[in-house]
C-alpha cells in the first residue's frame, strides 16, 4: 500500500489533501517568511487517527510536520524550503481535535483537544465561572496544542505563568503509533520524569499532543488599564517594580516604544495617546473581583517615573489601549516580511539591550528598520527588523550574540523553530544539547518529527 493510501485509510479520503491549491495555505507560515512543499496535508479527527497517521509515516520513513493554528512565528509549523521530493513531509493538522470536556469546579481543570482554539477554551472556562490563565493576540486561531508545544507566554505570564504551568496532564501520540495518556489531573504526582511537561516546549519534535488537562483560574472580571509614558527602558523597569509592590492584582505589563506605537496607530487608523511624551511606554492592567481603578490611580500618583499617563475610563477605552499594543504584529507584517526575534534578558540588563540593539543591527544592515516591543515583566523583547531578510543570518547572529552576552535567552516565548535552530548553542551548553539529542532519539529514532526544528542538523 502507498503512504497516500494508508493515510486515506487512517483518516478518510476527504481528510487527505493532495491537490497543490488545497495544500498551499498549510505550506507557508503566518509571517510569510517560511515556506516549503509537503507531500500531503492530513487532518485526523481523533487520537486514534493521529496515531495511525504517525505509524504510517514511520513505516514509510516520511517526515511529519505538525501544525496547529499556524500562528507560530519561528517557522516550526510548515515544511522547510524544498529538498528532494521523496523527503517532502506530510503536514499533520491538529485542528479537528476540538473536543472540550466539562469544567471540573472541584479540581478547577478541563480536558481539551489539542486543536481547540484559545478563544474557545477561554469562553468555555468563563461560562463555568472560571478563566484560563494564558492569553495572547493570536487567540482566535492559536490552538492549545500549539501553545503547549511552544510553551507560549503572552500577556498574563506576570500573573499565571507560561503555558507549561497550566498543564496538569497530557495525551500524546508517539511516532510508532503508541499513545501515552495521563489526563487524571492529579494535584500532586511525583512519580519520576514528567513527560507531559517535557512535551511543553518540544515544538513538535518529540510527539503529537492530542489532548491536554489544563488548569483554570479564578475569574477576575473587573479591569483597569493605563498607558504610561516614561523616560526610557530603565525607568519602565523601575516603574513596574514600584507598581508590583503597590498592586498585587497586576495582570499585564507590556512595553512599547514610539516607532511601534506610531506604526500601529497608522495601521489601525487611530490617534496616538501621549504622543511623543516619553522614550518608552508601559501598558499596565490590574484585574480583580472589585473595580481596581482607584488603586491603580493611587499607585500611579506615587510613582516618580510617570511622565504622563492615560487611564482608560470605559471598556471601549481599555480596548483602544490594548489594540495599540496587540496590533503591533499585524502592523509590522503589513509593512513587509520582518525578521522576528523574540528574546529575554535579566530585567536589569533590558535597558542595555534596547540601547545596544540599534547599533548591532545597523552595523550589518544600515538601512534596516527596527520595531521593538514586548512583555515588560519578563524582560521579553520582540525585536522585529524590516528590510533585513536578505541578510537574515548575519542580523540574527548579531542580535542573538548580543542577547547571549547579556545573559539572555534566544527564545523567550515563541520557541526556536527553524528561525533560530542554528543559534541554539548560544542558550544551551554542549552537554545540554547532547541530552536534548538523546531525548529526541528516544522519542523519534528516525528523525522524522519536525526535522530541522529546534535542534539543528549539524550541531
Ligand atoms: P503552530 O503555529 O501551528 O505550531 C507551532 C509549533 O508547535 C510548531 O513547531 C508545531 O509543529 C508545533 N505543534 C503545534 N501543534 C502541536 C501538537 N498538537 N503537538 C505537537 N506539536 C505541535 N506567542 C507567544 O508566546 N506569546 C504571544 O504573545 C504571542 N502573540 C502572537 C500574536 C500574533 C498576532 C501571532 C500571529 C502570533 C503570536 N504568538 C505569540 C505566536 C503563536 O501564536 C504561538 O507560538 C502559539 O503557541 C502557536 O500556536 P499554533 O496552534 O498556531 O501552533
Ligand atoms: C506579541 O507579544 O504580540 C507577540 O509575541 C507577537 C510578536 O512578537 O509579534
Ligand atoms: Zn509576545
Amino acid at each position: 500500500m502507498t503512504l497516500e493510501a494508508a493515510l486515506r485509510t487512517a483518516v478518510g479520503p476527504e481528510h487527505v489533501l493532495l491537490d497543490r491549491d488545497l495544500r498551499a495555505s498549510y505550506e507557508t507560515d503566518w509571517t510569510g517568511r517560511f515556506t516549503g512543499t509537503c507531500r500531503a496535508v492530513v487532518r485526523p479527527g481523533t487520537t486514534t487517527q493521529v496515531a495511525r497517521v504517525l505509524a504510517a509515516c514511520c513505516e514509510a520513513r516520511v517526515p511529519v510536520v505538525i501544525q496547529g493554528g499556524n500562528t507560530g512565528l519561528v517557522g516550526g509549523s510548515v515544511p522547510a524550503a524544498p529538498g528532494p521530493a521523496d523527503q517532502f513531509p506530510v503536514v499533520l493538522l491538529t485542528r479537528r481535535l476540538t473536543e472540550l470536556g466539562p469544567v471540573s469546579r472541584a479540581s478547577r481543570q478541563v480536558t481539551a483537544g489539542a486543536g481547540v482554539a484559545l478563544t474557545a477554551l477561554t469562553a468555555h472556562a468563563r461560562a463555568a465561572g472560571l478563566d484560563f490563565g494564558v492569553d495572547l493576540a493570536a487567540r482566535d486561531t492559536a490552538t492549545v496544542g500549539g501553545m503547549v508545544a511552544t510553551n507560549a507566554g503572552g500577556i498574563r505570564v506576570i500573573r499565571y505563568g507560561s503555558m507549561r504551568e497550566q498543564v496538569t496532564g497530557v495525551e500524546a501520540a508517539l511516532l510508532d503509533g503508541r499513545v501515552i495518556s495521563r489526563l487524571g489531573g492529579l494535584a500532586k504526582d511525583s512519580t519520576g520524569y514528567d513527560i507531559g511537561h517535557l512535551l511543553a516546549g518540544s515544538e513538535g519534535t518529540l510527539a503529537v499532543i492530542t489532548r491536554l488537562r489544563l488548569r483554570l483560574v479564578t475569574a477576575e472580571p473587573e479591569r483597569a488599564v493605563a498607558m504610561i509614558a516614561v523616560r526610557g527602558t530603565a525607568e519602565a523597569v523601575e516603574l513596574l517594580a514600584a507598581l508590583r509592590a503597590a498592586l498585587p492584582g497586576i495582570s499585564a505589563a507590556e512595553l512599547c516604544f514610539g516607532p511601534g506605537l506610531a506604526l500601529t496607530a497608522r495601521h489601525l487608523r487611530v490617534g496616538l495617546p501621549l504622543e511623543g511624551a516619553g522614550g518608552a511606554y508601559v501598558l499596565v492592567e490590574v484585574a480583580g473581583e472589585a473595580d481596581p481603578l482607584d488603586d491603580l490611580l493611587a499607585a500611579l500618583g506615587k510613582c516618580e517615573q510617570v511622565l504622563d499617563a492615560t487611564v482608560a475610563s470605559s471598556a471601549a477605552d481599555r480596548a483602544r489601549l490594548w489594540a495599540l499594543r496587540e496590533h503591533h504584529t499585524e502592523a509590522i507584517n503589513s509593512a513587509g516580511v520582518a525578521l522576528k526575534l523574540d528574546v529575554s534578558v535579566p530585567a536589569d540588563r533590558l535597558a542595555e539591550l534596547v540601547e545596544r540593539l540599534a547599533d548591532a543591527i545597523a552595523a550589518i544592515e544600515p538601512a534596516a528598520r527596527m520595531v521593538t516591543f514586548g512583555h515588560l515583566a519578563e524582560a521579553n523583547l520582540h525585536v522585529n527588523v524590516l528590510g533585513a531578510t536578505g541578510n537574515a543570518e548575519s542580523v540574527t547572529g548579531a542580535v542573538l550574540t548580543l542577547v547571549a552576552s547579556l545573559g539572555g535567552s534566544i527564545s523567550s516565548e515563541h520557541g526556536v523553530g527553524r528561525a533560530k535552530a542554528p543559534w541554539l548553542g548560544l542558550s544551551r551548553s554542549p552537554a545540554e544539547i547532547d541530552v536534548m539529542r538523546s531525548i529526541k532519539a528516544a522519542f523519534d529514532p528516525f528523525g522524522l518529527l519536525n526535522p530541522g526544528v529546534l535542534l539543528p542538523a549539524d550541531q
